[in-house]
């Protein structure tokens, strides 16, 4: 069984690169996640692509997430157990609903290479060796590229490093002398927290039709992100923001 996982970037239905546009032609069977959290726009934003970039058959199997604790205890060994319950779902649909001589194919959000299970859990399958396969993985435009994009920013000052992270982990960032962050993962907006002057480049939402952006010094802005996060959720059912932070 030959298995793709391809990158579809952020929301948006054309943020396809043309090789990810040319893998779904190749794919016979969708899997499509069901994160089974009442944002069916998710899976929309999905089938929207499917509509738009293939001609040829091809069957759509939506395959429920199975449940997550959001703030377990110990998160390294829940997202372990979470991996480990959504590599099991997966085999089972290949094993019961896919010939070996077809080809799947994974429709990831952003990029496959940035804060997303998909390939881990094509690994596990093979670990589990129940199943046969080969995988190829097809970039796309992450959340990060699209924020650099719509605020025309270069990430990075001249000759600086830039930390990628989550709000979880924003704090340690900081403590360690990062001064130039991005932050995806970020439900509770931890940057309003922060102390010390900062501009923020921020966006929600990127690639739809609803997207909300702000810019300026964080402590000005910040009542404008909440109300544009309240928007942007209002409008689609979900919110997903990215940010960039700099220390002035
Ligand atoms: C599980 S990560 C997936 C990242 C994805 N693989 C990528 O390349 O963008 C989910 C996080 O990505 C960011 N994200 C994804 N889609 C987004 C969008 N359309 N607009 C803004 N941020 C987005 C948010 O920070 C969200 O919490």
């Amino acid at each position: 069984m030959r298995v793709r996982l391809i990158g579809i970037g952020p929301g948006g239905p054309d943020d396809l690169t043309v090789a990810a546009v040319r893998a779904l032609e190749s794919v016979d069977v969708f899997l499509v996640a069901d994160k089974n959290r009442g944002v069916d726009d998710l899976v929309d934003v999905r089938e929207d692509i499917l509509r738009r970039h293939t001609f040829g058959a091809h069957r759509v199997i939506v395959v429920p997430d199975p449940p997550r604790d959001r703030n377990p205890e110990r998160y390294g060994d829940e997202v372990r157990d979470w991996h480990a319950a959504r590599a099991a779902a997966y085999e089972s649909v290949l094993l019961e609903q896919v010939r070996d001589d077809e080809t799947v194919g994974f429709l990831v959000w952003g990029d496959p290479g940035l804060y997303d299970s998909t390939i881990r859990i094509v690994d596990r399958i093979l670990e589990r060796g129940r199943v046969r396969l080969d995988y190829d993985v097809l970039p796309g435009v992450s959340s990060v590229q699209m924020l650099a994009a719509r605020h025309r920013l270069v990430l990075n000052t001249v000759g600086s490093s830039i930390l990628v992270t989550t709000g979880r982990r924003l704090g340690t960032g900081i403590e360690a002398g990062a001064d130039n962050i991005v932050v995806v993962l970020d439900g509770g907006l931890a940057c309003s927290e922060l102390r010390g002057q900062w501009n923020i480049w921020w966006g929600a939402n990127l690639g739809t039709d609803d997207e909300e952006l702000v810019a300026g010094p964080l402590t000005d802005v910040l009542p404008s992100i909440r109300a544009a996060r309240i928007r942007a959720k209002n409008a689609r059912g979900w919110v997903m923001d990215t940010y960039l932070l700099r220390r002035c």
